[in-house]
């Protein structure tokens, strides 16, 4: 009925959608196993395994005997801790003027987003976690440093209540 209309029948657009969504999809796929394989190479070898079977995400690590965490970055965190006077507020596992690492990974065990909490906080500042004292804030503290010291502070045996 509408000869100049020479184009062919429309698909329906939800088809076109369809389609852009699976491929997405795929090469989202492909993208995290490319990620994943990545990181189990920095792994040791021998741990891939066991690491693999413990951890099914990329999340930060929570517990202390998660290997997630290479080595090299919970040392950058605890030489970046000394470095940057925090200890002059905490210890390990005494409490001065804020609480006691061993206390605040005790805390945060169950909490998946831990270390991104904490490292907002070590950066941020606040205070009313555990009392009035301030923790002050540290702009100069870069966001990679700020992780590492969480997860450095994440990585110790937590306190026993
Ligand atoms: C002037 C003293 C002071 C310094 C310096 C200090 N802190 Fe704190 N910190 C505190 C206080 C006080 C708290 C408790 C804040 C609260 O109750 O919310 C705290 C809390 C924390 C917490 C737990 C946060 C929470 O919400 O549970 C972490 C982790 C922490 N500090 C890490 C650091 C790191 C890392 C540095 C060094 C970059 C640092 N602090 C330097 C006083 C300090």
């Amino acid at each position: 009925m509408h000869p100049e209309d020479e184009s062919p029948p429309q698909r329906p657009r939800w088809l076109a959608a369809a389609l852009i969504v699976a491929v997405l999809v795929v090469v989202a796929g492909m993208l995290t196993v490319g990620w994943r394989t990545l990181q189990a190479d920095n792994r040791e070898s021998t741990k891939i395994q066991s690491a693999e079977v413990t951890t099914t995400s990329t999340s930060p690590p929570v517990a202390p005997a998660s290997p997630t965490s290479p080595a090299v970055a919970l040392a950058a965190g605890m030489a970046t801790a000394n470095a940057a006077n925090c200890m002059r507020c905490h210890g390990v596992d005494r409490r001065y003027v804020g609480p006691a690492f061993n206390q605040v990974a005790a805390r945060y065990q169950g909490r998946a987003d831990a270390v991104d909490y904490l490292a907002g906080k070590i950066r941020n500042g606040g205070s009313g976690e555990w009392g009035r004292a301030l923790m002050p804030r540290h702009p100069h503290v870069s966001e990679e440093q700020a992780r590492h010291m969480a997860q450095w502070v994440m990585s110790l045996p937590p306190a026993t209540p």
